[in-house]
């Protein structure tokens, strides 16, 4: 049985679904794992970089109480992770699309640390994918980010352990849900604002959701889908990127009451030449479309690969807890590789 220390950096949606996910398969982790854990650092930018070398009670935690025992308080993060002996920091900090910062900043020194980085921050991946990881290999540590695209969607993973020398040739997707709720609001006859209130409700939409709006999150999933599995640098501002503020109410209606109702979709195909092309805008789905089933928070992608023309994978309504889901399940895995490795 071995104990991690494990740091939460960024304690929003996804950070306090964590905790309590973390706290809820507690039994399940040790009995079937073998892998115990305490919450020794909390940090975000209310809350400051908490430490409880002990561990933090989940509850009081949940409940607001970040009581840090740390003296000096420490003053930025790698003072932080080692204040908390950290050995897995996961970052949930708010997505920044044009730079991916601070979290670039943040997975860079929690490495550095020699703590393992598992991420929800698609920014991350889009923006340094091929420096992080190098920087993970270096250090013998893993930078692990299932959760970036799709919640627990297992995406990265299905490539990794599935179908090796498999070759991606392109995709098409529904990667950002907040605009599938917003389309459907209006579909019903609801406002835009509405939309937007009930996605944040959910705790779905970006801490910003014009990011969804505008078509960015989507657009650095993209980023991090063409950087991992397609082995390109796709850069954000080479993407065509329309999101769907300019549809009119009426126009979403009627295309809805036709059967083809509008979604913001992902896409990426190899040009003539070879080069890699990408575009994420609504487009109205054909009658029949498999996408056009998916409602709400669901997502999709449809994977093209030169031994299979299609490969779709959905995820039905994912929810908060699904997308902790994803932070768990590569704890587990970076876990289980220890374990092998005998660490
Ligand atoms: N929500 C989802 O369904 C979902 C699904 C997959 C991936 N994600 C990704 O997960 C991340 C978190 O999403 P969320 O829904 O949890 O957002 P959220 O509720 O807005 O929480 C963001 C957290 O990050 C902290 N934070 C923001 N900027 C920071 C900084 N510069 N330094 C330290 N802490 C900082 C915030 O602290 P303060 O409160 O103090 O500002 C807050 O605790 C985002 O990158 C998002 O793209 C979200």
């Amino acid at each position: 049985m071995k104990t991690y220390n494990l740091c939460l950096l960024g304690f929003g949606n996804v950070g306090r679904a964590l905790a309590r996910l973390l706290a809820a398969k507690a039994e399940e982790m040790r009995a079937e794992f073998g892998v115990a854990w305490r919450i020794t650092g909390v940090a975000s930018r209310r809350l400051g970089w908490g430490v409880a070398r002990e561990g933090f009670d989940v509850g009081r935690l949940l409940a607001g109480e970040v009581a840090s025992e740390a003296s000096p308080a420490p003053r930025e993060v790698r003072e932080w992770i080692e204040a908390a002996r950290g050995e897995v920091v996961f970052e949930t900090t708010s997505l920044e699309p044009r730079t991916g910062q601070p979290a670039i900043d943040y997975a860079r020194a929690a490495l550095e640390s020699n703590a393992h980085v598992v991420t929800a921050n698609k920014g991350t991946v889009a923006h340094a994918y091929a420096e992080l990881s190098g920087l993970a290999r270096e250090r013998g540590r893993r930078f692990m980010f299932e959760a970036t695209v799709a919640d627990c969607l297992p995406v990265f993973s299905l490539f990794r352990e599935c179908l090796p020398a498999a070759r991606l040739s392109g995709f098409r997707a529904l990667l950002n849900s907040t605009t599938t709720v917003i389309l459907e609001e209006i579909e019903r006859g609801r406002t835009f604002d509405e939309g937007v209130e009930r996605a944040q409700l959910m705790g779905i939409a970006e801490t910003d959701p014009t990011y969804d709006v505008d078509g960015w999150d989507a657009t650095v999933k993209v980023c991090a889908l063409a950087n991992v599995l397609m082995g390109e640098t796709l850069g954000a501002e080479e993407i065509e990127r329309v999101g769907i503020r300019a549809l009119d109410a009426m126009h979403v209606r009627a295309a809805r009451e036709e059967g083809k109702p509008f979604r913001l979709l992902s896409r990426a195909w190899r040009d003539a030449g070879g080069r890699l092309r990408a575009s994420v805008r609504p487009e109205q789905l054909e009658p029949g479309d498999q996408f056009a089933t998916l409602g709400g928070s669901s997502l999709a992608v449809t994977f093209e690969l030169d031994v299979l023309p299609g490969l779709t994978v959905v995820a039905s309504a994912p929810n908060l807890k699904s997308t902790a889901y994803g932070l768990l399940a590569d704890f587990l895995n970076v876990a289980r590789d220890e374990g092998k490795e005998g660490r």
